[in-house]
């Protein structure tokens, strides 16, 4: 039997979404785009979604559209920012999730466009100031794009200051939540930004479905074209079951949010506490024990240990080394990188959700005690 401890790459799908999205697998598979009473149905599921996503967040329904997936919903952004919008300049920071780093690098390389990076502290920290000092130093259009939170190291972005100053130097602002959407409440009267991303695979929703909230006073536009689709913002014939899953996932991780936050810090704190305890100079990289995700434990372990992940697989403990998406590579991470440079210590991230155990937990230390200490 397995262990998952990889919940930051994708999580396990919740049985009560899986109820939730059947229907709409057996029975209800009219074309939303179709006008016949089969489509019509489908079409007002898809429209309920849309409503219980916008009022979860405080926006207007007409500022939220389905996408793919985080990787969509940011390439939109990024790419509508300056082909549309006007933007000349995008601040970013060096931690992105590739999804977002290779877009602009990209963008940059097609199209006139400054990229200036906001640098980090020893933790990985940005500093609210960094950015204005940034904002300050140029009147040229920008987009500041900086993650909510990092899924490597865990750190949270402080957006309530970040958000005031862009207001300020009226500058654009995106925040990639794919990580924090369904884990944290959203209010985006209360925390004005221009572009938010989430993906209802990282709350037990079903992979391959999506959100952006965009900001209605941006004019954005299709990065797919083709059908109307979305309001005439993403052609294709919508992810019907995709969408009905993500309502369900969402609505239980509001409900329970709350309770799951409680539960899984509590985890995150145990094996903290049960490393440190078991293991001498382990570290953890990034700002664990200030402003981090409940769910992601990133730990640098002594020594020198290139098959630890490796042998956990084996022993049935799924973890991860980077980012889901860059795990298949040998290049390493560009988050351990931007922190710690070439030599970045052997390091491993857990990531937890409301379906692991604390005895999950025991199991996992005494297995890295086993591996690090006796080799
Ligand atoms: C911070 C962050 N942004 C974007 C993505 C990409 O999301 P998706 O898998 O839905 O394309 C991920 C997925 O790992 C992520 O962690």
């Amino acid at each position: 039997m397995s262990i998952y401890f990889d919940n930051a790459a994708t999580t396990q799908i919740d049985p009560r979404v899986v109820q939730s999205m059947l229907p709409y697998l057996e029975n209800y598979y009219g074309n939303p785009s179709s006008i016949h009473a089969m489509g019509r149905k489908t079409r007002t599921a898809i429209e309920q979604a849309r409503k219980f996503v916008a009022n979860s967040i405080n926006a207007s329904t007409a500022e939220v559209f389905f996408t793919s997936g985080g990787t969509e919903s940011n390439n939109l952004v990024l790419t509508t920012a300056i082909r549309d919008m006007g933007v000349t300049r995008i601040i970013s920071s060096p931690i992105e999730h590739h999804c977002v780093m290779h877009t602009i690098e990209h963008l940059c390389h097609c199209q006139e466009v400054n990229i200036e990076m906001v640098p980090l502290d020893a933790l990985g920290r940005v500093d609210p100031a960094a950015v204005e000092k940034l904002l300050k130093s140029s009147k040229e259009k920008t987009l500041v794009s900086l993650m909510h939170a990092n899924n490597e190291i865990g750190n949270i972005t402080d957006l309530d200051n970040i958000s005031a100053i862009c207001k300020e130097h009226g500058a654009l602002l995106h925040s990639d939540t794919v990580q924090t959407f369904g884990h944290y409440h959203w209010d985006v009267q209360k925390l004005p930004v221009d572009f938010l991303t989430g993906s209802a695979h990282k709350f037990h929703g079903p992979k391959g479905v999506g959100i952006l909230y965009c900001n209605g006073d941006n004019p954005v536009k299709p990065l797919i074209h083709g059908g109307a689709q979305e309001r005439n913002m993403r052609a294709g014939t919508e992810n019907l079951y995709g969408i009905v899953g993500l309502e369900a996932a969402l609505k239980i991780a509001l409900e329970e949010m709350e309770q799951d936050q409680k539960y899984v810090q509590s985890l995150k704190d145990y094996a903290i506490e049960q490393l440190k305890a078991t293991i001498p100079d382990v570290g953890f990289n990034g700002d664990y024990a200030g402003n981090s995700l409940y769910t992601v434990l990133n730990v640098a372990f002594p020594g020198d240990n290139p098959y630890l992940l490796f042998n956990l697989d084996i022993m049935g403990i799924c973890a991860s080394g980077g980012s889901a998406c860059s795990s298949g590579s040998d290049t390493g991470s560009h988050v351990l990188r931007a922190l710690h440079g070439p030599k970045a210590p052997t390091s491993v991230r857990f990531s937890f959700s409301r379906f692991n155990k604390r005895e999950e937990v025991d199991v996992l230390v005494a297995k890295l005690q086993e591996m690090v200490l006796v080799k």
